[in-house]
């Protein structure tokens, strides 16, 4: 049993705000619910940012400025698919450097590995299995050469203001001067376009939410009824803040037995799962100067719906 998972899912459903963490979202099924998410035609943001990586590719490089080998160590790497592009560009150019995805997922790094090995032969991989608050902070990273940072996919918006500037000065903490971060940011922008990428009229985001009921059921014998639940979520174009939330459709008790705990649900009673916060370019040259980077350029895509914003320490 996952202890961590097991603590959060009883704190979080037995609070007077239910909350379960996003970071839950992502067992094998969810990761899949997330795939076609990034397919959607409304979810603008892997569009917006695959577009950055093709064709400004040589403006970031050039930007950085490295003029000898360095490392590319991208945090939270996935199946990796948004960096081709990038890397792509490195390998034809006979640039010279290693790739270091970190991932929590084995089999995420294992798919990746392979699926780069046979696209980019000539591309020097050293993958990295585990969280990246402890890789990063065990500080084996920290070669002589230098490195370029790579946090991308707006995986900063789900953390609280106070979180990302946390993040971010822990990022600072394991990099030498003249290290760079390239940091995905989802900008803001009209807010119906945002609300029509969260609130999707295919369901494919509430299939994404409920999917954490779902994944709690069989991780801890749970008899959570998925119809008996609902899906909402709002876009605050003033704060910035996309917020998540599965609705209670009926007064009911769920019984989670391997946890040996029933919550109660009130009629309308909501659970809080995530938070996509979104920026303006000012509020990202204030977080990332508060957080001791020098902001170098934000590469937009042809929109202006999202940044790879190149900082440096
Ligand atoms: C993977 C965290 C960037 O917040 O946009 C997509 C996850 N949630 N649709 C995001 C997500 C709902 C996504 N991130």
């Amino acid at each position: 049993m996952n202890i961590e998972f097991a603590n959060d899912v009883v704190e979080g459903l037995t609070s007077k705000n239910k909350q379960l963490s996003s970071k839950y979202f992502y067992d094998d099924t969810g990761s899949r619910i997330f795939q076609e998410i990034m397919e959607m035609p409304e979810y603008y943001l892997t569009d917006s940012e695959f577009e950055i990586l093709s064709l400004q590719a040589k403006q970031i490089i050039d930007a950085i400025g490295f003029n000898q080998p360095f490392n590319i160590v991208e945090l939270g790497a996935g199946d990796g698919l948004k960096t081709f592009k990038l890397l792509e560009y490195l390998v034809n150019n006979n640039i010279d450097f290693y790739y270091v995805p970190i991932d929590i997922s084995q089999g995420a790094m294992d798919s990746l590995t392979h699926s780069l090995q046979e696209k980019l032969p000539k591309l020097s991989i050293h993958p990295q299995v585990g969280d990246y608050f402890e890789i990063l902070s065990k500080e084996n990273v920290k070669t002589k050469i230098p490195s370029l940072l790579l946090f991308l996919g707006s995986n900063i918006g789900n953390y609280s203001e106070q979180e990302a500037s946390n993040l971010l000065q822990l990022f600072n903490k394991s990099m030498k001067v003249g290290d760079g971060l390239l940091l995905g940011v989802d900008i803001k922008k009209n807010p119906k376009k945002i609300h029509d990428a969260y609130f999707d009229q295919h369901g494919i985001t509430k299939r994404f939410n409920l999917n954490l009921l779902n994944r709690i059921n069989n991780e801890f014998d749970g008899d959570f009824n998925i119809e008996d639940f609902d899906f909402y979520c709002y876009y605050n174009p003033i704060s910035g803040n996309v917020k998540s939330y599965i609705i209670s459709l009926k007064d009911q008790k769920v019984h989670l037995k391997k946890l040996d705990t029933v919550i109660e649900f009130k009629t309308n009673e909501l659970i809080w799962t995530e938070l996509s916060k979104k920026y303006s370019l000012d509020e990202i040259n204030e977080l990332s100067t508060k957080c001791d980077f020098k902001v170098v350029n934000h590469f937009l895509d042809n929109k202006n719906y999202f940044t790879d914003t190149l900082l440096v320490k």
